[in-house]
């Protein structure tokens, strides 16, 4: 088997860390981390190094000869970088243009929705349209929402040490499907769809299950015993907020909280009033499945991810951060 060298831009993040894992454990990528200069000393980077992988210092600002360089046989680029630099990935188009690279994995890895229902979904289709003038290969991969941003708290507290954003607010009566993943599960998906000729070109779309919030509760309460305290929000409520925090956003977009609030105010509406992030409306948007390309796919079930959570094995998703508990009804 031929080995496939693969750049991966953000590998300590939450979502690159399972890319990186499944890519080790093909066993056919020969991948090399790319770190800000500005972290090459942090311990996730050390810890990248201590394992044995090949990592590069750089910056995604720096002027493209250099990027150029760094990209030399690189066949593909992966990136999952956080979401405040997904406007980075511009230069690192343009040099993997220059330096041959076959395919580019912009970091996607949400929601699928058109322009104008989700700030973040708004810059990553201004990447895809780069992508698409410079006709660079390439593979768009989303998955839906993680399991791990859709957990509602329980009365016990039980679940609160995995919980970095809890979901106790039900939208449209909890009746809305909504395409879930595991988040581990992510990184397999990337790796394999990368190998994959049929995904050049495409986007992809996976999900481990398709759940409404009543469906979540349902699983919750029949496991926990816990009846859960939730917060039922009209569509009206939904969308009043929606535009008390696009205001807000709107006179102070440098406020880091005004910019998580919106863009909380706006996956409300895109994935619980719009009905946006459900299988038939990334077959309309012309995404490929998972499900159709890689029929032997374990997905892990929510069900078998709540018994991990009640055993206290699920870690919280970025862990320096403050459990955030957004407030619907302002
Ligand atoms: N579907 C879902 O439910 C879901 C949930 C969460 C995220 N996502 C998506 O997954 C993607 C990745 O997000 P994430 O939350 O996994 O990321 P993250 O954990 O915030 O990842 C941060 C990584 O990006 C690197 N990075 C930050 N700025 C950079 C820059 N300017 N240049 C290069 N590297 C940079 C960081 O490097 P340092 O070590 O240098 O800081 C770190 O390795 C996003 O598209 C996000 O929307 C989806």
């Amino acid at each position: 088997m031929s080995t496939q060298s693969v750049f991966l831009v953000g590998a300590p993040g939450e979502t690159g860390k399972h890319i990186l894992n499944a890519l080790v454990d093909d066993g056919s990528f020969d991948v090399t981390c790319f770190i800000r200069t500005a972290s090459e000393n942090k311990p996730s980077t050390l810890q990248l190094r201590s394992r044995g992988l090949k990592t590069v210092p750089g910056d995604l600002s720096a002027p493209i000869e250099n990027l150029v360089a760094l990209l030399q046989g690189v066949d593909t680029v992966i990136c999952c970088m956080s979401p405040m630099a997904l406007k980075d990935q511009i230069p690192l188009i343009d040099a993997a243009v220059q330096a041959g690279v076959k395919r580019f994995v912009p970091c996607n890895f949400g929601t699928p929705s058109a322009r104008g229902a989700l700030a973040l979904r708004d810059v990553m289709e201004d990447i895809h349209d780069h992508l698409f003038r410079q006709r660079l290969g390439f593979t768009i991969v989303d998955i839906g929402f993680w399991y791990q941003a859709s957990i509602p708290q329980v009365p016990s507290g039980r679940f609160d040490e995995a919980i970095f954003m809890p979901v106790n607010d039900v939208y449209a009566g909890g009746e809305t499907p909504n395409m879930l993943l595991d988040a581990r599960d992510a990184g397999e998906i990337a790796a394999r769809a990368v190998k994959d000729q049929r995904t050049l070109n495409k986007r992809v779309i996976a999900y481990g299950e398709v759940l409404s919030q009543n469906e979540i509760h349902e699983i919750i309460e029949g496991k926990t015993g816990e009846k859960l305290e939730l917060n039922m929000i009209s569509d009206d409520e939904a969308r009043a907020t929606l535009k008390v925090r696009k205001e807000a956003f709107e006179a102070n977009p440098g406020e880091r909280s005004n910019r998580f609030l919106l863009a909380a105010a706006q996956y409300a509406i895109t994935k619980y009033v719009r009905a946006d992030n459900t299988p038939e409306n990334a077959a309309y948007l012309g995404y490929v499945s998972a499900r159709e390309l890689y029929p032997d796919f374990k997905y892990r079930r929510y069900a078998e991810f709540v018994d991990e959570l009640i055993a206290g094995k699920i870690k919280k998703p970025y862990p320096e951060v403050t459990v955030w508990r957004p407030k619907a009804k302002e």
